[in-house]
């Protein structure tokens, strides 16, 4: 069976044209005018681009005493009825568990995915065994990035000579090295300040995270990892000192990558100061939502190039959970949905402003995401041989964004009474329809496990420079005895 999408405008990352394209099975088997298939969509008046892919997601989440409402089945869904076709979660190994273990825990979780996903890895303690298994994780299953979180004192966090070391590790293993970069230290201190001094609202979150923390923590990374030999991924930069020294490392040379939010890119901290403490709680995610000047800084940073792509963190805990905070800000569960909002907001914010261009739009959301992980062109792309994961969005479609109509599981939506104009028409996910004329129709466990291997073009650029430029003995020719 074949399925031709017709009369629309293909977008990709460098050009958009005219053309149908065609698809066989999962895959895109060719593009151009005048094809036939079996079934036909109408994209007249549409853009035909890659589906999106979310390279942040967090789905049935173990954290902070309960986990994320939003599993992998209603997760993935709510992906793709917002636009998005990949989503990469986080496999979280508990202190002492083996990586090996841990990805396991997620193959089980992960078995009713409604579209393609793959993980990310997190290194949350230091020792021979993880250090033995990354070499599996990377050759083996095909996960070639490595989170370190630089906060969550007491849980996730690791120091900094474990940064180090996983860092140098990643470098010998051609794997990519991400840093959730918020100074942990600092933070615990000064959450502990707020409390004493009856700060105890989801306002003090905000408080107990400045911008500093994570300019900090952000260059402390970027010098580590340039240390190492490693590309670094910046996951949520949400404000112009991360951005900063993402900026600079990038002008000379380093190989950093900063991802910014929908939410960072959308809301603001002013979220936090609502009379009602379920509107500011809901809203509690770490880095916090910033001022106006912050969020300047994120767009300019897509419009320069300084930053890559746009995530979403999709973290969905019910009002509810989020209650477990009530009296100690520092109880509330952390984490913010989006995953279904991303492609709209960030079209109706980026492209409907004209901030980005169309072509900007599928780079951030999309291809340059799908080559920085090492799984261009089979994801990220509108080309004969990709993966036929495609979003064709209409342009003229219009909605309010709002819980009572989302497919998310929570009971609300950070982004409720947003007005958003581009939304999908279809989404196709290997080639199997999962929106269709905007209504939804996808199916659990259609989603497969995308392997990435290590020694994508980036590690192989970095480490040929490092080794040419390594120490090296200097070759004399006059060398004094020693002693006297
Ligand atoms: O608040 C957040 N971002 N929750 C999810 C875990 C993380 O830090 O990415
Ligand atoms: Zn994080
Ligand atoms: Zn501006
Ligand atoms: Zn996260």
């Amino acid at each position: 069976m074949s399925t031709v999408i017709k009369n629309g405008t293909v977008v990709t990352h460098d050009m958009s044209f005219e053309a149908d394209v065609l698809v066989e099975g999962e895959t895109i088997a060719a593009i151009g005018k005048n094809l036939d298939g079996d079934t036909v969509l109408d994209a007249t008046g549409c853009y035909v681009m890659p589906g999106g892919i979310d390279p942040h997601v967090h789905l049935e989440m173990p954290f902070m005493g309960t986990y994320s409402t939003d599993d992998f089945d209603t997760g993935t869904r709510a992906a793709l009825a917002g636009g998005t076709t990949m989503v990469v979660d986080f496999c979280l190994p508990q202190p002492g568990q083996g990586l090996l273990d841990a990805i396991q825990m997620w193959d089980n979780k992960s078995t009713r995915a409604h579209c393609d996903f793959s993980f990310h890895m997190a290194v949350t303690w230091w020792g021979e065994q993880v250090f033995d298994e990354m070499k599996t994780v990377v050759e083996e299953r095909g996960i070639n990035t490595f989170k370190h979180f630089m906060a969550y004192k007491g849980a996730l966090m690791v120091n900094d000579d474990e940064m180090y070391a996983s860092f140098q590790r990643l470098a010998e293993l051609g794997g990519i090295a991400m840093v959730h970069a918020e100074n942990g230290d600092v933070v615990a201190e000064l959450s502990a300040k707020l409390l004493a001094e009856g700060n105890t609202g989801p306002e003090a979150h905000a408080y107990s995270r400045p911008s500093q923390v994570e300019g900090e923590a952000t260059n402390r990374a970027i010098m580590i990892a340039d240390m190492a030999g490693v590309p670094l991924y910046v996951v949520h930069t949400s404000c112009e000192e991360s951005h900063e020294a993402i900026r600079r490392a990038r002008q000379q040379g380093k190989r950093v990558w900063g991802e910014p939010l929908i939410q960072h890119l959308t809301l603001d901290e002013s979220e936090y100061f609502d009379k009602d403490w379920d509107h500011s709680a809901r809203r509690v995610m770490s880095p916090p939502f910033r001022n106006k000047k912050h969020q300047e800084s994120l767009w300019h940073g897509l419009q320069a190039g300084s930053l890559s792509v746009v995530a979403t963190d999709h973290c969905a805990f019910s009002t509810d959970q989020k209650r477990y905070g009530v009296g100690d800000f520092t109880k509330i569960p952390n984490g913010t949905g989006g995953v279904e909002d991303r492609i709209p907001l960030l079209w109706t914010q980026g492209v409907g402003t004209g901030r980005l261009t169309p072509e900007e739009f599928v780079a951030v959301t999309s291809t340059n995401i799908a080559k920085i992980l090492n799984c261009y062109p089979k994801k990220g792309a509108i080309r004969e041989g990709a993966d036929a994961d495609i979003l064709v969005l209409d342009p003229e479609k219009e909605k309010t964004i709002s819980a009572a109509t989302q497919a998310s599981a929570i009971d609300y939506n950070v982004f409720e009474g947003m007005q958003v104009k581009g939304l999908p028409r279809f989404v196709l996910t290997r080639g199997q329809l999962a929106v269709n004329d905007g209504e939804l129709q996808s199916e659990p466990g259609h989603g497969k496990f995308v392997k990435r291997s290590g020694n994508g073009p980036v590690n192989k650029a970095l480490s040929s420079w490092k080794e040419l430029t390594s120490p090296r003995p200097v070759e004399r020719t006059g060398i004094p005895a020693t002693g006297v």
